[in-house]
């Protein structure tokens, strides 16, 4: 049994998915607790209504000082690195080092660019005006960098000429709801070998 933290800082809609996903017959991962860095955030009454518990933590704490309390927050529900996985789900703070050490390899993030492409903030925004012609969203393990750590996997989204930003972070979004639980499935399953940077899937 994988037990699952959700950290989040908005509107949540990848964790409404992941969360629906769980709750249409996966049994070997449990939800304990999703954690909002953001008081406001949207997401947080879609957890409760689906009845998972949530946290905020949102004081002024930098780095290892503020991730502490996610570690402790995290352990009081039983998400730990021995049986836990935590999954980055529009949670907009970077984690500090030994935060990630602490749950090594058990931190995914999802990422709305083919990565490496247009890391960071606003990457639909970056691919469309950078005129790519396809671009698309991206699971991987979570390392000290920003969305730099091994690739799971990831689903290409084609730029139609007609598409404005909004049509396409639209697209996008709708492959991040069937990437991501996808991945989390693999994760629970133990399908997923990490060599390196390469991430391989032992069907
Ligand atoms: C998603 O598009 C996610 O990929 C992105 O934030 C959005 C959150 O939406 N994450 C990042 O850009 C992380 N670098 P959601 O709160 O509705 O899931």
């Amino acid at each position: 049994m994988i037990n699952l933290g959700i950290l989040i800082s908005g509107r949540g809609s990848n964790m409404e998915s992941i969360l629906n996903f769980l709750k249409s017959g996966v049994t070997n991962v449990c939800p304990k607790v999703v954690i909002s860095s953001k008081p406001e955030a949207e997401g947080l009454k879609k957890a409760s209504a689906l009845g998972i518990p949530t946290k905020i933590v949102s004081m002024e704490l930098k780095g290892w000082d503020y991730d502490k309390e996610l570690v402790s927050i995290l352990q009081k529900y039983d998400v730990n690195p021995e049986n836990g996985l935590v999954c980055l789900a529009g949670y907009m703070r970077l984690l500090s080092p030994e935060f990630v050490v602490k749950y090594k390899m058990r931190i995914m993030n999802i990422h709305p660019s083919l990565l490496p492409s247009f890391p960071g903030l606003n990457s639909q925004k970056k691919a469309y005006d950078y005129g790519v012609k396809v671009t698309g969203c991206t699971v991987h393990f979570v390392d000290e960098g920003l969305d730099s750590g091994p690739i799971i996997a990831q689903k290409q989204v084609p730029v139609l000429d007609s598409d404005t930003y909004e049509t396409l972070s639209e697209r996008i979004l709708q492959q991040e709801h069937i990437l991501y639980p996808y991945c989390i499935k693999l994760f629970s399953e133990d399908k997923l070998v990490v060599k390196g940077r390469r991430v391989i899937v032992t069907l």
